[in-house]
């Protein structure tokens, strides 16, 4: 009997394999049964434009890994064993949500609109194997999915992901290939960072030096920012933009997958590769070029304004620069649909316009008292223009200093404060900030990660959380991650930048709340790693790597307390400089680091597999950190 029972648990157990789907649905109800797609399939449909394009889309995909025949019937009658897609009138499916249905006989995948529909099928492409998604297709004996309901639909309506195309350029086929891997969890919203002091990447056929000479820089290796400055002989062949055909085409491909595409042309600061351009932009007469990744800005730290060693701001006592961003925005709003164009906003150097003629002369004008009320004059009578296209406009907090113009929306990146404050005045908000959603910054420790000046690990970018207590949550409108790309060089490193934290990112915005849990997160996240291997997508091991946490003993000892974000892991050590393996020293408790020691070196186990990479700490490195001299 005892026997028969196990007998019988092993095979249940067996059947009912574990979902893994990121983000977390709102509703998951799975029974011990799998739903064997038929060598011959259909995916049937009502007759529906936009339906029958991702019911191709799906059927490519099905097809190419399975080698099954795949065929569309737009039929709208339910066959045994196929996958059948409806739109239906039924109220209680939200807005983007969706109902799917797997059972013995077949798939029903029902929503009240198409983005729906492609969201569940987002979905179901998670419950297929890993194999579903394999560069080169691998072929099983036998496609199984769970048999499942699931009710779903987002938290909030902008899921976004903002892309800097500026500092690097990357093509159109590149971001055809990022949109590609922001839908399979649900973003919505590609945010394209347009324009910088390092390039400008939108045709403006009305204003061509923009493109032939604000697009171009001279191509150098090594740490942007620290670049040796450009010689007059050395070319300006690096960089790129797109043309109108581009962007038309770039637009028709993100809808075609339910994304909408937020231009971002940032202005009055940031705007160096415009005033390359049209040197008579700037308040500052004198020769202007594109920034190569030289340094041209001082950012002093310790409560200190930045501060720029040269003008790279837009003037806004000059009324050719109001010309200038008409024709610009004439040509922004023919040629992105969505409701919103950003307009930048921050940052914006002031020690020029401190001893600008012009600026004073106006301040005296319009009686403006400082700085921030001239940014904040410039920033109204951008609005101004926007609207005037028959466009909303958002910027990034700084454009509420002086006075928010009277119908913006604010993107809240110097943490949540600016989103408070302007919810707090009845504007629309998004939330994206450093604290918990900068994707530029690094994942793990500063000796393992290519250098950026700070770092967000994924276990806090996890902990984002768009609504802040006290405001009006219908004012926001949901959040992103922002992908500043200075330190970006390629589209591995582009994709090793955005997972695993677009997948906090994403689950933060789009599942219910008291649905989110790290340790459940963090075991769906290493079920993606698998996914994102087979499909050949690069992604930030980091989570695996210690955390290292130094102090001081006393005034020549180091402490050293290492953890890790997810458990399950061993971590082993060295002070030797060998290369620790599972057989050394496990780590249990704080360590004091030899008074001779010259590296400390560290890696992760599980199950006799090493997780991490090998973490080479110089303890020059660790007596720096401990305030040791
Ligand atoms: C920003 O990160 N400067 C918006």
């Amino acid at each position: 009997m005892a026997a028969a029972c196990t007998a019988l648990f092993i095979s249940v157990q067996s059947q009912k394999s574990t979902i893994s789907i990121i983000p977390q649905p709102a509703s998951v109800v799975q029974e011990d049964a799998g739903f064997i797609l038929p060598h011959e399939l259909f995916i049937i449909l009502p007759q529906h434009e936009e339906l029958k394009k991702i019911a191709g889309r799906l059927a490519a995909q099905l097809s190419a890994a399975t080698g099954y025949d795949v065929k569309i019937n737009e039929g709208n009658t339910p066959v045994r064993k196929s996958i059948f897609l409806s739109l239906s009138g039924d109220k209680s499916i939200p807005k983007e949500g969706y109902r799917l249905q797997v059972t013995t006989n077949g798939i029903t995948l029902t929503a009240a609109e198409p983005a729906g529909i492609f969201y569940g099928v987002q979905t179901l492409l998670q419950l297929l194997p890993k194999e579903i998604v394999s560069k080169p297709a691998i072929k099983k004996d036998e496609w199984v999915i769970p048999v499942v309901t699931i009710e779903d639909h987002p938290r909030f309506g902008w899921r976004g992901i903002m892309l800097d195309v500026s500092r690097h350029f990357f093509t159109k086929e590149q971001v055809k290939e990022y949109i590609d891997e922001m839908v399979k969890y649900k973003f919505n919203l590609l945010h394209l960072h347009l324009t910088d002091d390092q390039g400008w990447r939108i045709e403006i056929k009305s204003l061509p030096k923009l493109t032939e000479v604000g697009s171009w820089r001279v191509d150098k290796t090594g740490t942007f920012g620290k670049f040796s400055p450009p010689a007059p002989s050395e070319p300006r062949t690096s960089g790129g933009f797109y043309t109108h055909d581009d962007i038309k085409e770039l637009v028709q491909y993100a809808k075609d997958r339910f994304v909408n595409i937020l231009p971002e042309i940032d202005i009055p600061g940031h705007s160096l590769a415009a005033i390359a351009s049209y040197p008579e932009l700037v308040c500052t007469p004198g020769t202007y070029k594109v920034n190569s990744g030289e340094q041209f800005m001082i950012w002093p730290g310790g409560g200190q304004h930045f501060y720029g060693l040269l003008d790279n701001t837009l003037c806004p006592a000059n009324e050719k620069v109001y010309e200038f961003l008409d024709k610009v925005f004439t040509e922004v709003a023919q040629l992105f649909p969505f409701e919103y164009i950003h307009m930048g906003g921050d940052e914006t150097a002031r020690n020029f316009w401190e001893k600008s003629p012009l600026i004073k002369a106006m301040m005296k004008k319009e009686k403006l008292k400082d700085l921030n009320e001239v940014q904040s004059y410039f920033v109204k009578r951008v609005e101004k223009i926007i609207n005037a296209k028959g466009k909303k406009m958002i910027g990034w907090d700084e454009i509420l200093d002086g006075g928010l113009a009277p119908n913006a929306a604010v993107m809240s990146w110097r943490g949540m404060k600016g989103g408070i404050e302007a919810a707090k005045q009845g504007h629309e908000v998004v939330m994206s900030p450093t604290d918990f959603a900068y994707i530029d910054y690094m994942q793990g420790d500063a000796v393992l990660e290519p250098p950026v000046y700070a770092t967000l690990r994924l276990k806090k970018a996890y902990q984002f959380e768009p609504v802040p207590e006290g405001v009006n949550a219908a004012l926001i409108k949901g959040g992103q991650a922002n992908l500043w790309t200075e330190q970006v060089y390629n589209t591995r490193h582009l994709q090793y930048m955005t997972w695993p934290r677009g997948f906090a990112i994403a689950e933060a915005l789009w599942s219910p709340k008291d649905k989110r849990d790290w340790n459940n997160f963090s075991a769906r996240v290493e079920k993606q790693f698998e996914r994102s291997d087979a499909a050949q997508v690069k992604y930030a091991p980091s989570i695996y790597d210690p955390i290292f946490e130094v102090s001081k003993k006393d005034t020549a000892t180091i402490m050293v307390k290492l953890s890790t974000e997810i458990d399950g892991l061993s971590i082993h050590y060295s002070f030797d400089n060998s290369f620790p393996d599972q057989y050394y020293a496990k780590y249990t408790a704080p360590l004091t680091v030899p008074k001779d020691a010259v590296t400390m070196k560290v890696i992760t186990y599980r199950d006799n597999k090493a997780m991490g990479r090998m973490m080479v700490m110089p303890v020059t490195e660790l007596r720096r950190r401990a305030g040791i001299k």
